[in-house]
């Protein structure tokens, strides 16, 4: 009796939070939607896929650039564009920054589509919510799957230079501390299996997989002949004693142009790349990670499905401080004077 009565006021306590949480959010920013710019811009959509198409036939790693952007720019004070704005004399941009710097591409991209945005609709369609279309255009194009994608997003007026550094993941990073990044994001353990599978795509720079490869490499993949032959491989352009920093290679060897499960079972092999990725499956804290690889690396469907969702998450972070409203920017590269 005592205790019922001890939850009843507990619970009557939590639904009075909420209630007040509730009225507290009259101020937050309008959820996004899937039909944002049915009536101010029906084309939108169109414009960018025709865009995407042309770049990603014209070469496909121009796939992986947008689809790394889209993280790089969520990961700093949300979905919003900042990763797109260049350095002025007021402004700070986060191109700069050492996890960004010599390695973001595809600005030329997103420019080249918001031109053919702004005369067919001005002012309407921000910069973040290209970015969020343009990623999901590219997974599709290099055979991912396809979701729809909530739009509304603003731009900021502002970029996180040194919060790139602090929120971004590197490769050399433990997986502990990389799940603690992404719950910081709101995403979970299985979202960030799901979206470590982006690296079926693209390529890494000797410089953050060299310690890697003289490190334990042939201990994750038990000296095996064929991924010894790999190894070999990667030692060769990228040389211990140093040199060679920039020289890049697929992270999904077997199918690097292909959105596919290969990367998955790249690390079954011991064969990750990268030491972040390996760790998904080899780490010791990684019991979980490692089920997930197992898997997806099975079931590229249930890969699919689950990078979908979680790339809807992952396009779903907003900025906490809510002193940026944002705009929709006119050129991708700078604020609205
Ligand atoms: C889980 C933590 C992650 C770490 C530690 C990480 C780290 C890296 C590193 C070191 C590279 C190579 C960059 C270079 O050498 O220039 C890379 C490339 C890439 N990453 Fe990640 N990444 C992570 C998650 C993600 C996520 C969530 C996505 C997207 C959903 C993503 C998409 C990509 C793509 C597409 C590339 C290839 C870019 C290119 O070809 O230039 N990564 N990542
Ligand atoms: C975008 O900015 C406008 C104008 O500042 C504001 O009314 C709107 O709520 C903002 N939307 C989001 C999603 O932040
Ligand atoms: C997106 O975020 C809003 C609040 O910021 C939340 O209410 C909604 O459930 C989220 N949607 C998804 C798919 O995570």
């Amino acid at each position: 009796m005592v205790l019922s009565l001890y939850s009843l006021h507990f619970m009557l306590l939590t639904f009075s939070i909420f209630g007040f949480l509730s009225l507290l959010d009259a101020g937050a920013p309008p959820p996004l939607t899937l039909d944002y710019y049915a009536s101010t811009c029906p084309n939108a959509l169109d414009i960018v896929k025709k865009e995407m198409e042309c770049a990603v036939t014209s070469d496909p790693r121009n796939a992986a650039f947008i689809l790394r952007l889209h993280f790089h720019d969520c990961f700093v004070q949300g979905c919003d564009g900042s990763v797109l704005l260049d350095d002025t004399f007021t402004l700070q941009g986060e191109k700069k920054a050492a996890i960004n710097i010599n390695a973001l591409k595809g600005f030329r991209i997103i420019d080249r589509i918001k031109n053919k945005l702004e005369s067919e609709c001005p002012s309407t369609v921000s910069c973040a919510d290209i970015l969020t279309i343009a990623a999901r255009d590219a997974v599709i194009l290099v055979g991912g799957p396809d979701w729809d994608v909530p739009l509304g997003r603003n731009d900021s007026k502002t970029a996180g230079y040194a919060m790139a550094d602090q929120n971004l993941p590197t490769s050399d990073e433990g997986l502990v501390s990389i799940i603690s990044k992404f719950v910081y994001q709101g995403l979970s353990v299985t979202d960030m299996v799901a979206l470590s599978g982006a690296h079926t795509i693209g390529m890494g720079r000797c410089v953050n997989f060299r310690e890697r490869i003289y490190g334990d490499f042939d201990a994750s993949s038990r000296g095996n002949p064929s991924s010894e032959t790999y190894l070999n491989s990667l030692k060769a352009m990228c040389p211990a004693a140093g040199g060679g920093d920039n020289d890049e290679t697929a992270m999904d060897y077997v199918t690097p142009k292909l959105f596919d499960n290969y990367f998955y079972q790249t690390l079954l092999k011991g064969e990750g790349l990268l030491n972040s990725d390996q760790e998904l499956y080899s780490s010791v804290f990684g019991i979980q990670t490692k089920k997930l690889v197992q898997m997806y690396a099975e079931d590229q469907m249930a890969f699919f499905e689950q990078f979908s969702e979680s790339m809807v998450k992952l396009g779903n972070i907003t900025n906490p401080d809510t002193s940026d409203n944002g705009e929709v920017r006119k050129n991708c590269r700078f604020v609205n004077t």
